[in-house]
């Protein structure tokens, strides 16, 4: 789960700096795009790098679900019985207790991301090559804004428990672990939720 995790982790990380070049226009992000799709030419063909990097990506979440449910199974036979009463909670926090839930919300969310963005099935007006206008076109609409927001809210509070679990399942107990795990879901989430905000203000148009 934490090697998937760190995988995962980089991509969201690298994704969102990424797509901060919206901030600059339309010509650096549809750039970056193209070079996503031409990196390491001309000794590999088009798109190798890419399918490198969305095949070990495809990889970490296939390992990262398997681990989650055999980690649940794990958990549901040390306690066959259900609490009789409510819990009083000490130590598990609420992204703890909610990582199934943040984890389906977030796997929901890719699935309608890559219809809207990537497929553009979901998206009214996609064009291939062109991502400013994709996403300018998609955060117009203002559910699909909200949708973007609350879910990027569920990956921000996954990733404050995710982000910090990890350190402690590979044996790194370091002491700034909480603070590094807050931070990070932070800055995630901010750049993230300032895409759809920005569409919606008219500050990227
Ligand atoms: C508001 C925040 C986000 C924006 C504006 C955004 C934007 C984009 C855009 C424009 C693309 C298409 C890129 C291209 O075809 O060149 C894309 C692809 C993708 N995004 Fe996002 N994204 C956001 C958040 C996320 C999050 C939170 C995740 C994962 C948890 C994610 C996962 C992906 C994946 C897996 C792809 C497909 C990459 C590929 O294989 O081509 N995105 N995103």
């Amino acid at each position: 789960m934490a090697v998937s995790g760190i995988v995962l982790l980089l991509f969201v990380f690298v994704h969102m700096l990424g797509n901060l070049k919206l901030y600059l226009g339309a010509g650096p992000l549809d750039a970056y795009s193209r070079w996503l799709r031409t990196a390491g030419e001309p000794a590999l063909p088009r798109e190798t790098l890419l399918w490198a990097v969305r095949i070990v990506l495809l990889a970490a979440v296939v390992v990262h679900v398997q681990a989650a449910y055999s980690l649940t199974r794990v958990n549901r036979r040390a306690r066959p019985e259900a609490y009789r009463s409510p819990r009083d909670y000490v130590a598990a926090s609420f992204a703890s207790r909610t990582m199934r839930w943040t984890g389906i919300i977030v796997a929901l969310f890719v699935v309608f991301h890559l219809l809207d963005l990537t497929w553009g099935t979901a998206n009214p007006d996609f064009r291939a090559g062109d991502p400013y206008h994709n996403v300018v076109e998609s955060f117009q609409r203002w559910p699909v804004a909200i949708a973007y927001i609350v879910a990027n809210l569920a990956l921000a509070t996954h990733l404050y428990h995710g982000a910090g679990s990890l350190f402690q399942s590979i044996g790194l107990l370091f002491r700034r672990r909480r603070a590094f795990a807050t931070a990070f879901a932070a800055v995630i989430a901010a750049g993230n939720i300032s895409f759809p905000l920005a569409v919606l203000t008219g500050v990227v148009s």
